[in-house]
């Protein structure tokens, strides 16, 4: 979490680091800063609350046009959202300037040995902690700024995407990166320095990632040193070309970047299977899975992890991948696999899935897999992330830049890849049906269509979000392929909204949470037509019978449940195993229209962040 951006050139650096810090949001928003070189003097601006905040205090406090800059936009981990917490921060002889993405585990006795040396602290953060040890090794060995950074960072435990900038010698920043992203933008004559990619892309198309636990040296009219932070060894940095276009990362006349987001499913679909399905030849075709067709077919298992939205994908596909090529499929939160004992075998296949590619806890679960020797497969949305990276094979979903907090087209995207893969193992096990192969190629060629007609729900899903924007709580309930889809909506929905929801398997109602319904309790059914419909009915019966408001979502036509629910919201009809890709639609606008009917800050949500890399 956090966003970082730097910038020395020779341009004026302020509306530069602005700007990309405005970009970076999405990684954490509860207060921002930025240091400006003059030339001469830091300036140093800082404050809670978001960068329009730090804008307005800037204005008055940053008057300098200098070319150097560093600036950071923060989801707190180690001290409260304050001004003061802020990132960046000095070191106290006020040379030193960093800002900081990640956790320094080992801070505490790192700040006992540094107050003992007579270091003063100001804040409560882990990262004054590290800026302090640079400048005390810097001092002892009389050393330059980078083998400061490095001899420090060699002390510390923990994970960091760090820029440093020393003010005695003011024609260099120091990067590095350990666990959390670092992108580093190379101009004519001038290096961005981000989180990702976004900040800098009007400027330059050529890029370096930086690997986990390498670091840079950026100097004015050099060239950028990039070594080994541990041995010291110069690496030759791959310089990639860019993907990302300024559009796909602006709002382009929508409201809100989810909304955006929402539409932008019917094209992001049909781009997430462009070249790889071919529907009418019988094919289904991904590099990633061709090369290593054999570890799939002779896998025991497979093991997907992954978090929040991303897990509901990888159960979506557990249900897909055991029906259609018939293997045996654990769903796994990374969080949870990563730190109990869990059986692997090399002959397990184990698939991560995450947009951002940057989540901590399903990084931790792959390195976990490798050690093991399983295959570690990656479905990423994020091209070059450090999960993409860190996996031995993986296939991107191509869905384009995500900035709305709550995830949407990461979703839908994920589970078109993931049910490629299923169809690909079924053709080459023979577990489905000939016929129903091409039938699901089809129908998968479809969807975009069929998702494009579900978004004509909005206007539904607006009127029974105005009825139901004050209730406290929701439940929503689904069964077999669209039961994960009810734990997202009900996901969807309290992330934005701060409505308590709960997504339950509707038979599991009568386990329990039936007790929960009353005249005052919303409940959201997804029942189309296929799959379990006579059961869904009955389960609406008995919401029915306890005076439940039902909000169902129904295949177009349908009549049944239409007498027994409060509102329906029609869907255009698929099969069940691809249900999911249109069921979800009606549930993200709903979902959308009560936070912006609540006046919720849908592309922000409070305490949340868009990449999670801390755990
Ligand atoms: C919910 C949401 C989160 C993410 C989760 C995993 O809308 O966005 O639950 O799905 O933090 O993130 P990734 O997929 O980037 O690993």
């Amino acid at each position: 979490m956090c966003g970082i951006v730097g910038y020395i050139g020779h341009r004026e650096a302020y509306p530069i680091v602005i700007k990309g810090l405005k970009r970076l949001e999405y990684r954490g928003y509860d207060s921002a800063g930025v240091m400006i070189y003059d030339g001469d003097a830091i300036k140093l601006c800082k404050t809670k609350g978001k960068v329009v905040d730090l804008e307005e205090r800037a204005s008055k406090e940053i008057t300098t046009n200098g070319t150097i800059g560093i600036g950071h936009t923060r989801w707190a981990t180690h001290g409260v959202p304050n001004d003061v917490n802020s990132h960046p921060h000095l070191s106290n002889s006020g040379d030193l300037v960093i800002i900081h993405n990640g956790i320094i585990e080992n801070y505490a006795p790192l700040k006992v040995e540094l107050i003992k040396r007579g270091y003063v602290f100001h804040s409560d953060t882990d990262t004054e902690v590290l800026v302090n040890l640079i400048e005390e090794v810097q001092k002892n060995e009389n050393i330059k700024l980078g083998k400061a950074v490095q001899i420090a960072l060699n002390q510390v435990v923990g994970a960091y995407a760090i820029a440093v900038f020393d003010k005695k010698n003011p024609n260099e920043i120091v990067a590095a990166r350990l666990g959390s992203p670092l992108a580093i933008g190379i101009g004519e004559g001038e290096y961005f320095i981000a989180s990702d990619a976004s900040p800098f892309i009007e400027y330059t198309s050529n890029a370096v990632y930086l690997e986990d636990g390498e670091m840079a040296v950026i100097r004015l009219h050099k060239k950028m040193k990039v070594r080994k932070i541990k041995d010291d060894s110069l690496v030759d940095p791959y310089i990639q070309e860019l993907q990302m276009n300024l559009e796909q990362i602006e709002k382009g006349g929508y409201d809100h970047f989810m909304l955006k987001e929402i539409y932008e499913q019917p094209s992001v679909i049909k781009d997430t299977y462009r070249g790889r399905l071919h529907a009418n030849e019988g094919i289904i075709q991904m590099a990633g899975v061709e090369d290593n067709l054999e570890k799939f077919l002779n896998a025991d298992r497979i093991i997907i992890v992954a978090c929040g939205t991303s897990w509901h994908a990888g159960l979506v596909a557990e249900y897909i991948f055991e029906e259609f090529a018939r293997i045996s499929v654990e769903v796994e939160y990374a969080s949870e696999f990563r730190y109990r004992n869990p059986i692997i075998n090399s002959n397990d296949v184990v698939i991560a899935i995450s947009q951002s590619g940057e989540t901590a806890d399903t990084m931790a679960a792959i390195k976990l897999a490798k050690e093991n020797g399983a295959f570690v497969f990656g479905v990423c949305n994020v091209v070059g992330s450090s999960i993409s990276r860190e996996t031995h094979a993986g296939a991107y979903t191509h869905a384009g830049p995500e900035i709305g907090v709550a995830s949407t087209k990461a979703f839908t995207t994920q589970i078109t890849v993931l049910t490629m893969i299923a169809l690909r193992l079924a053709k080459a096990k023979g577990t489905l049906s000939l016929s129903d192969f091409h039938m699901y190629l089809q129908e998968l060629e479809l969807i975009p269509e069929k998702v494009r007609e579900a978004l004509e729900t909005n206007d539904r899903a607006k009127e029974i979000a105005a009825t139901f924007k004050d209730a406290p709580n929701c439940l929503y309930l689904g069964r077999g392929y669209n039961f994960p889809v009810a734990l997202e909506g009900a996901l969807k929905l309290k992330e934005i909204s701060y409505i308590h929801a709960e997504g339950y398997p509707a038979a599991e109602m009568k386990h329990g949470p039936i007790a929960l319904i009353d005249e005052q309790m919303p409940v959201v059914v997804i029942a189309p037509k296929q799959g379990h419909y006579d059961k869904i009915v009955s389960n609406i019966q008995e919401i029915k019978s306890r005076s439940g408001r039902i909000i169902a979502v129904v295949t177009k036509g349908d009549t049944q449940v239409r007498e027994l629910a409060d509102y329906v919201i029609e869907i255009p009809e698929t099969s069940d195993a691809l249900s999911p890709l249109i069921t979800t639609i009606p549930l993200q606008l709903l979902s959308y229209h009560i936070a912006v009917m609540r006046e919720c800050n849908v592309d922000q949500p409070r305490n949340l962040a868009k990449s999670v890399t801390v755990e």
